[in-house]
């Protein structure tokens, strides 16, 4: 199985790391557009080898999309990242040219593969990676809920003194502001979270959660990669090994939740095939009235996108 990881900026190269670790595919390579960069990065992840014990073989590329063909999977990372009081959607234009351009190369190259996008504004460059790469929804979808329903989990298990392995939580909605985490599918344990935590905690703990990209911004400068990468790389795993696992998703909806054609977060079931399930949660009336703002605000940068220059037509 062979994996590659567009952008060897930090996501990528976490992500690159991260996958080459834990020794569940053949290669893995790393493609950036600086020349040197994601050579220099893959000979460094490559040379962990013999003190990480595994055999992932790590090759890295400046723009030679020939060393990706017959990539299984495809993890888009180029792009910019945010610096302090951008939000994602500043990054727009110049991204949505950079993963137009990198997705027409990568199905040059490996028309089969599946495609998982990080690059932001997320939910929007999925998208443009989507109506780019012109293949089936399940195999083109975006990292975000699995990074934000963790910081949501970070910060219960600081709150609670617990183990974050045993806190369970679905996060839905686009990734920015108006994100919709769910307290009523959240436990711990098994126990719901509510009988543990004050309604007031809880609520802090929701808005930092729907800020925690912001957050890391202010104190780096630019924002996060150990978690982004280590999120895609689970995505990753999860479809390589055809484990079926249930994660919260960017993924193309069809009528799901009364909403269509739109990219949002929702929990989706990964394997081999890519998205083999949408999971259609009961949500209440109030859940739903969040979903369907946050529907709203993904689907305003996505009409900005197909009326710009950067449209695929
Ligand atoms: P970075 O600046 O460290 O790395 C980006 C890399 O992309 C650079 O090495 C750059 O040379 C490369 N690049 C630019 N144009 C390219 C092209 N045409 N072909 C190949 N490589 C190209 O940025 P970082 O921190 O790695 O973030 C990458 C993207 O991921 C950003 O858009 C960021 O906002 C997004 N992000 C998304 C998250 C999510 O949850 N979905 C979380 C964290 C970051
Ligand atoms: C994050 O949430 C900026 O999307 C990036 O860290």
């Amino acid at each position: 199985m062979k994996v590659t990881v567009v952008g060897a900026g930090n996501v990528g190269a976490t992500c690159a790391n991260v996958i080459a670790q834990d020794d569940f595919v053949h290669e893995v390579v790393l493609l950036d557009i600086k020349e040197g960069t994601a050579e220099g990065k893959s000979l460094d992840i490559w040379q962990t080898s013999p003190i990480d014990l595994y055999d992932t073989r790590v090759i890295g590329s400046t723009n030679d999309y020939s060393k990706t063909a017959g990539s299984d999977v495809v993890v888009i990372t180029s792009g910019l990242p945010r610096k302090p009081g951008m939000s994602r959607d500043d990054l727009i234009a110049t991204n949505a040219g950079i993963v137009k351009g990198v997705t027409e190369n990568i199905m040059k190259h490996s028309p089969n593969t599946i495609i998982v996008v990080v690059s932001n504004p997320l939910d929007v460059m999925t998208y443009c990676a989507y109506r780019t790469a012109n293949i089936d929804s399940s195999r083109v979808f975006g990292m975000a809920g699995i990074l934000d329903t963790a910081r949501y989990k970070s910060f219960l298990a600081e709150a609670l003194n617990t183990s974050p392995k045993d806190i369970q939580a679905v996060l839905m909605g686009g990734h920015g502001d108006t994100m919709v985490p769910l307290p009523r599918y959240t436990t711990v344990a098994g126990i719901p979270v509510t009988e543990l935590i004050s309604t007031e905690k809880l609520n802090a703990i929701i808005e930092r959660t729907k800020k925690g990209g912001g957050e890391l911004v202010n104190l780096m400068g630019t924002s996060a990669w150990y978690a982004p990468g280590a999120a895609a790389a689970q995505m990753v795993k999860a479809i390589i090994k055809d484990q079926k696992r249930i994660f919260p998703c960017c993924a193309w909806l069809q009528g799901q939740y009364g909403l269509k054609d739109i990219y949002l977060g929702v929990p989706v079931k990964l394997g081999k095939k890519g998205i083999e399930e949408v999971i259609e949660l009961k949500l209440t009336k109030d859940e739903m009235a969040l979903l369907n703002q946050s529907a709203k605000s993904v689907k305003e940068v996505m009409d900005v996108l197909d009326n710009s220059q950067m449209a695929v037509k």
